[in-house]
Order: structure tokens, then sequence, then C-alpha cells
């Protein structure tokens, strides 16, 4: 297995989290916001995220899987669930990247289901030529290839998940 060298460095990605974190300060200012880190993979970027957001929150996690190795399967299961009451909060999902779309999609609609006062979406990496299920997207990091990428919170097969950076992951080859 090797990974590549980084695609986004710590750097990069800590500017990129500093302009997001602005627009959504900006758009926040008079809502009362509740930003859901979607677990496991968004963690790293929720909890550095979070930081730079200057206007008052509260947090939930929601804990999801929908990914075996490298294929999407289709289905997502929830393994824990926003705790919060949503009806009079301003929900911000944040989630490390979205690929076919069809976690984001479930979660989404998870949510609006719960009638949350509002509802966007803050995604890290974005693999839009991916897409099987269109999902409105509020906030974006990056937009990347169709490549499997591991680091800042990402993995493959549950590791890798600590780089301090975004990286192609391929597998070794052996002759
Ligand atoms: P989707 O349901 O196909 O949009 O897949 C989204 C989920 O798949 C993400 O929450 C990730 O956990 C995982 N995923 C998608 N692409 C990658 C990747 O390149 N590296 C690591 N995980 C990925
Ligand atoms: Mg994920």
């Amino acid at each position: 297995m090797v990974v590549g060298k980084p695609l986004f460095t710590k750097e990069q990605i800590q500017e990129r989290i500093k302009e997001l974190a602005e627009k959504i300060s900006h758009d926040y200012a008079d809502k009362d916001l509740l930003a859901v880190g979607i677990l496991k993979g968004g963690f790293m970027f929720f909890s550095d995220i979070v930081r730079a957001i200057k206007v008052p929150l509260s947090i939930d996690f929601i804990l999801a899987s929908s990914y075996v190795k490298n294929n999407t399967t289709g289905e997502v299961k929830v393994h824990y669930d926003i705790k919060e009451d949503v009806s009079d909060k301003d929900v911000l999902l944040i989630e490390d990247i979205i690929d076919s779309g069809i976690t984001l999609n479930h979660i989404r609609e998870r949510v609006l289901a719960r009638s949350p006062r509002s509802l966007k979406i803050c995604v890290f990496l974005d693999k839009r030529e991916r897409r099987i299920v269109d999902v409105p997207l509020d906030y974006i990091g990056f937009e990347i290839p169709s490549e499997f990428v591991v680091g800042y919170g990402l993995d493959y097969d549950n590791k890798f998940r600590n780089l301090p950076y975004i990286a192609i992951f391929k597998k070794s080859v052996r002759i």
C-alpha cells in the first residue's frame, strides 16, 4: 500500500478552513447553529472548522457508514444518531468527503424528517464526477478528481486517518 505525496498540505487545508469558517460565521451571525459532525471521517475537519467559526454554536455527531473498502455499497447504516432537538436549530452537517452522494443524501433526509429550522451542508472534499445522487452543498473545501484519498480523517480500512494532510492512496502492485 502506498500513500503518495500530499494532494493538500496541512497549510493548504488550514488556509481553506479559515476561508470557509469566515463565510459560515457571516452566514450564521443571527442563527442558532448546531454543527453536526459526520463520523468517523469528518472528525478532524469538524474539530478544525468549529474552532475557526466565530459565532456561538452547539455540537452533535452522527456516525454512519456506507463504505466497504473501495466500493460504495449503497447501504447507509446509522450507528449513532443526533441527540439534540433540532427543531429550533440551524443545522450544519459537516462531512469529510462526498463521492456518490448516497451517504449525505441519506443523512440529509433523516435530519430533514425532524424539521430543523434550517439545514445546510459543508463538505471538505467533493468528488463531483462520481455523483450518483444529487445533494445540495452549501460550503465546499476543494473539488478533487476521482481518486481514492486518505489522511486528515479519511481512511482506507480504518487506517491513515491520523495523517495531517490529504494524499492519494494507491495499492502497491506486486510483480
Ligand atoms: P458516498 O456515499 O459515496 O458519497 O461516500 C461518502 C463516504 O465514503 C464518505 O463519508 C467517506 O467515508 C467514504 N469515501 C468516499 N471517497 C473516499 C475516499 O477517497 N477516501 C476515503 N473515504 C472515502
Ligand atoms: Mg465519511
